[in-house]
């Protein structure tokens, strides 16, 4: 019988549902909250709010896609932890009083691992162990998996995540929240190499990134009026370079140390299409296999929880219906 999992994700300001049928995804449908651009980041309150109202009709279209009833479900998988408290009570919620209703299994997934595991959505996966550069808007994380459930974090950063690199550089230039996409937009017509900017030299695996906002803002401010107008494409191109450069050098570093070869990213900012071109062109030169998940799976997805509940559900990791989320989690 195949298996048929429901998976939700409610982490931040994303609410998702996917179906999961034998480990391939069926569908993955995300309500995007744009409520928060006004405010400059995400408001934790309004975020709850939207999620009440998204969460059913996300929940029906991803099973109407998937040609599903509720009574064809094996289990419900939502995400733990980490995010927004309110924002994850949400998924939770409605996905246990779904498995209490329905009497199926619960699997609980952390959102950290649903990331890097995303890398096996795809047809061509992966072979184990591998490393993965996860880079988000609340962590950046190098990853030794190796299995699917066997995931060490060995490198991580010691302040700013990668994505709030981008989105806080882009605050400073007068771009809206979430400022990374833009970012990468502009950049494309600019100049990486017009402006430089602070690279830290933070030991071992890991890194920081309240270096770079701040050399950026010196930088702006000793700059005339009309200056980022007139300079945007470049400055953009220059600042995503910086950010690039300190990601994949500690990447090649933690390939070194480890000799594991096969090479994954995972997270928002793996959208970004200066890190995607980077790390292939890297691969080819180092000899290193490399994999990117397509762009719905970078980005906060339920898919990416759907393929952990998979291989949870395989090793017979269930929960009880008293597991609640928590906004911080070690793995
Ligand atoms: O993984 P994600 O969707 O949510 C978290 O778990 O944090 O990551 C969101 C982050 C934001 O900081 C956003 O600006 C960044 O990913 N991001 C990008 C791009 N797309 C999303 N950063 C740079 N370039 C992009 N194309
Ligand atoms: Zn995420």
């Amino acid at each position: 019988m195949p298996v048929t999992i429901l998976a939700i994700e409610s982490s931040c300001d994303e609410t998702s549902a996917s179906i999961c049928v034998d480990g391939k995804i069926l569908s993955n449908f995300i309500a995007n909250q744009t409520v928060h651009e006004q405010y400059g980041g995400v408001v934790p309150e309004l975020a709850s709010r939207a999620h009440m109202q998204n969460i059913v009709p996300v929940v029906d279209r991803a099973l109407a896609s998937a040609g599903c009833t509720l009574s064809s479900l094996d289990a419900i998988a939502f995400t733990q932890a980490p995010g927004l408290i309110g924002s994850l009570l949400v998924g939770a919620q409605f996905a246990k009083s779904l498995a209490l209703s329905l009497d199926k299994p619960l699997i609980t997934v952390h959102h950290m691992q649903a990331h890097v595991l995303a890398n096996l959505i795809a047809e061509e996966k992966p072979d184990f162990p591998f490393i993965c550069l996860t880079v988000s808007g609340g962590h950046t994380q190098i990853v030794l998996a190796n299995s699917p459930l066997d995931l060490k974090v060995i490198g991580e950063t010691i302040d700013d995540a990668a994505g709030e690199a981008f989105d806080k550089s882009a605050k400073l230039l007068g771009l809206p929240y979430p400022g990374g996409p833009l970012i990468d937009k502009y950049a494309a017509s600019g100049n990486p190499l017009k402006f430089k900017f602070a690279e830290p030299q933070i030991p071992e695996l890991n890194f920081s990134f309240s270096g770079l906002k701040t050399s950026v803002l010196y930088f702006l401010q000793k700059q005339e009026p009309g200056f980022i107008q007139q300079n945007l494409a470049d400055l953009c191109a220059s600042i995503q370079y910086t950010i690039i450069r300190i990601l994949l050098k500690k990447l090649q570093k933690a390939i070194t140390q480890t000799g594991v070869k096969n090479v994954c990213i995972a997270g928002g900012v793996s959208a970004n299409s200066g890190l995607r071109k980077g790390l292939t062109e890297m691969g080819e030169k180092e000899g290193w296999k490399t994999y990117i998940p397509k762009f719905e799976y970078c980005t906060d997805n339920a898919a990416m929880i759907a393929i952990t509940a998979y291989y949870k559900y395989l090793e017979g990791q269930f929960s009880s219906l008293e597991a609640g989320p928590t906004a911080r989690a070690e793995w």
